[in-house]
């Protein structure tokens, strides 16, 4: 079971545990904390969040992203992790 920390949801951090066996988003989702999204397909952008610490799987997708930023629709955690909403 993995520890998922996010910072910045309404300007407070949350953490969650998850098993690994779902995308963040839905993760985050499942604890009704809310972001972005639309697609859920990693093809809008709009999930982006930025990966702190820790590691993820990312599926892939069509999103250029940058440095430390994942999907939170394609990205599933493999160890304790620390992300942030751009929010
Ligand atoms: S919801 Fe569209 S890329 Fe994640």
């Amino acid at each position: 079971m993995f520890r998922i920390e996010i910072d910045n949801i309404n300007g407070k951090t949350k953490s969650l545990y998850a098993y690994g066996d779902h995308s963040i988003l839905i993760e985050l989702e499942q604890q009704n904390i809310l972001i972005n999204h639309s697609c859920r397909q990693g093809h809008c952008g709009s999930c982006i969040l930025q990966l702190l610490s820790g590691d993820v799987i990312h599926q892939d997708s069509i999103i250029h992203l940058s440095q430390g930023e994942i999907l939170a629709c394609r990205a599933t955690p493999v160890t304790d992790i620390k992300i942030a909403s751009r929010n």
